[in-house]
């Protein structure tokens, strides 16, 4: 049934649309709430031995490819914040090509849907000939870094076809978080914050639905953008990793020259650009950057940008009064779960441009599904 398109015409628009159930399949038997002492928390079977090396590691180093890379970056503030932990991020071949430093009392997290790309597989063959204790995070049992890790975590998002990530990239978040969340379990301090995670992760298969419904209004502005050059993604802390993904999803999938900006790098070169004719979505949703993103919509606005600001639904006259911005209005939720609703319009945006010019979504030109030479 899952290597079927269904309803669907695309397998890439099918992944989408499953999210709901990809993520909940994912969550399954893994977040636990309520029991007699009403303690929330999480169980990840695979790391459970592990969790205390991983806590006492001087790092955790995060390598994959790609979509995988973007997850991890996604994941890399709650990590940080819950385990207490120096994360670092690392392009699997950006590591290999430099010999880049890895210790024995590193954790080395790798992370990929197919369990096979090449560049993944040689940085873990060097992690591990460094002693770091190294973990799998996967959607495919039995691949070779589900083999070759010490320990993991299967994403179990179901079988992926489109060669463009999708439903994946949401489950790695999901499980990166739940990463997070069980490295923090032994802190009192961080205990409510930890509850309002598990709280909204309940929430989040409904919330991924709702976003889900943005799809014509997706279509309608895949039309407007349908001949446009290029495509400029503004994001900041959490949705850093959501200006990467969209961009790698346009790109790849509809062959448009798109760009995923880190917003506080904006006024260091990328101000340069803007005019009234370069489309820039901005991704504005409520988190602890949220000012900042106000303060860079205002500055966009005065070099007359031409902005589709992505923001919490009922904040969009607080961030664009005079009716100069179209807005996409998506569902609120914990900040570190905002990345898996916020790539929702974005995958969507990808998926009708593609159709819309003409493009072949499911395989395109030049790609693979999973890169399995150097
Ligand atoms: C995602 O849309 C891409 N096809 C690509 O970036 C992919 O994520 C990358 O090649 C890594 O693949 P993996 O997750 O199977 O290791």
């Amino acid at each position: 049934e899952q290597i079927k398109k269904g309803k669907y015409d695309h397998y890439m628009q099918k992944e989408i649309h499953e999210q709901p159930d990809s993520l909940t399949t994912t969550m399954r038997g893994r977040l636990i709430r309520g029991g007699e002492s009403k303690m929330k928390s999480v169980v990840l079977g695979g790391l459970k031995d592990h969790l205390r090396t991983i806590r006492r590691s001087r790092r955790i180093v995060f390598i994959g490819c790609g979509t995988s890379y973007n997850a991890a970056l996604a994941a890399r503030p709650i990590v940080e914040e819950l385990s207490g932990v120096p994360v670092t991020m690392e392009l699997a071949s950006d590591l290999v090509d430099r010999q880049g430093p890895i210790y024995r009392e590193d954790t080395a997290v790798f992370v990929s849907q197919s369990g096979e790309t090449a560049d993944t597989l040689q940085a873990l063959e060097y992690a591990k000939s460094h002693g770091a204790l190294c973990v799998g995070i996967t959607n495919t049992v039995g691949s070779a870094i589900a083999r070759g890790t010490h320990c993991g975590v299967h994403i179990n998002a179901g079988c992926e076809i489109g060669v463009a990530s999708t439903k994946a990239y949401t489950s790695q978040i999901a499980v990166m978080t739940m990463l997070a969340l069980a490295l923090g379990d032994d802190s009192i301090s961080s205990r409510i914050r930890r509850e309002a995670i598990i709280d909204d992760f309940f929430d989040l298969p409904s919330k991924v639905r709702e976003v889900l419904k943005l799809d014509i209004e997706m279509k309608e502005l895949a039309n407007l953008l349908m001949e446009e050059q290029s495509l400029l993604i503004f994001g900041r802390g959490y949705n850093y990793a959501t200006a990467l993904e969209g961009a790698l999803k346009v790109k790849e999938v509809a062959l448009m020259h798109s760009e995923g900006i880190l917003a506080g790098e904006m006024k260091h070169g990328p101000l340069a650009l803007v005019d009234e004719t370069l489309p820039i979505i901005v991704v504005a949703t409520c988190d602890a950057t949220f000012s900042k993103q106000q303060s860079v919509i205002q500055q966009l606005k005065a070099r007359k940008g031409r902005l589709i600001v992505m923001c919490t639904k009922g904040d969009a006259p607080s961030l664009c009064s005079s009716g100069a911005c179209r807005f996409i209005e998506v569902p609120h939720v914990e900040d570190c779960l905002q990345p898996i609703i916020n790539i929702v319009p974005l995958q969507l945006l990808a998926y009708h441009l593609t159709v819309l010019r003409g493009y072949n979504v499911d395989q395109p030109r030049n790609l693979a599904k999973s890169v399995t030479t150097q």
